[in-house]
């Protein structure tokens, strides 16, 4: 037990896909692990572990900003011995070319956030190397496309105070593919842990342009190609 995680020691496998949803969690243990076993309920922030293609590994839902994933990265890489992550979210695109349903692997996430204001300068929160390299890869194999490259994490989804058209604009002059909410803090926590981190992100809606929002339903059921690809990768690392 730790604090938020109510799971016996060992009951969490080395590699982890963490959702932000904890119905994606289950959606992923129902639909792709073979012997599923629930270790985590409390918050109702399920958490499962079971085999894929013969590998034992885990998913357990973050929650939404960075805070909530702080928690759960913390305890599931200090108090259980994750040592692979991948994050699996839906982002809003902050370029053109980019469309609903895109998929983007996060190379680095900037911030607007003062978690990481821990550190004497500017802290670069990056993906782990062969992680990144193996789903660009895996990817490909499956003839899906997949964009590399910065992606903003932000404390905000609404306010336009902070994530407004002019903010946006130097975030997108500066490289930023798309807006999320968790990326930032996972990296920055998996180099503390020594944990290797991915986030790997799906189009959901547009910050700059006008494209059709994917409803909750389709959140929920149209991000198979992104799971089979994290599913994929963390499996050449446990
Ligand atoms: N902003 C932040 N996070 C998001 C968005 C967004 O527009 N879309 C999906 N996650």
């Amino acid at each position: 037990m730790s604090i938020h995680i109510g799971a016996e020691p060992g009951a969490v496998a080395s590699g982890i896909l963490l959702p932000g949803d904890p119905l994606r969690a289950k959606y992923i243990a129902e639909n792709y692990f073979e012997n599923p076993v629930q270790f985590n309920k409390v918050r109702g922030m399920y958490g499962f572990t079971g085999t894929y293609r013969g590998k034992r590994v885990s998913t357990m839902g973050s929650g939404m900003g960075m805070p909530s994933i702080s928690i759960y990265a913390t305890e599931l890489m200090r108090d259980y011995g994750v040592k692979t992550a991948i994050r699996i979210g839906t982002c809003g695109s902050m370029s053109l070319d980019l469309h609903i349903k895109d998929m983007i692997a996060a190379e680095g996430a900037s911030t607007d956030s003062d978690i990481n204001r821990i550190f004497p300068g500017t802290y670069c929160p990056v993906a782990d190397f062969d992680l990144l390299r193996a789903s660009v890869r895996i990817a490909k194999e499956k003839g899906l496309s997949m964009r590399v490259g910065m992606v903003l994490s932000s404390d905000c989804f609404y306010q336009e105070e902070l994530t407004g058209p002019r903010s946006n604009e130097l975030w997108i002059k500066y490289g930023a593919l798309a807006g999320e909410m968790e990326t930032a803090a996972l990296y920055t926590l998996a180099k503390k842990y020594g944990v290797r981190a991915l986030s790997l992100l799906t189009v959901s809606d547009s910050i700059v342009g006008k494209e059709a929002e994917l409803s909750a339903d389709e959140r929920q059921t149209s991000l198979d190609n992104m799971i089979c690809t994290a599913l994929d990768t963390l499996c050449e690392f446990v």
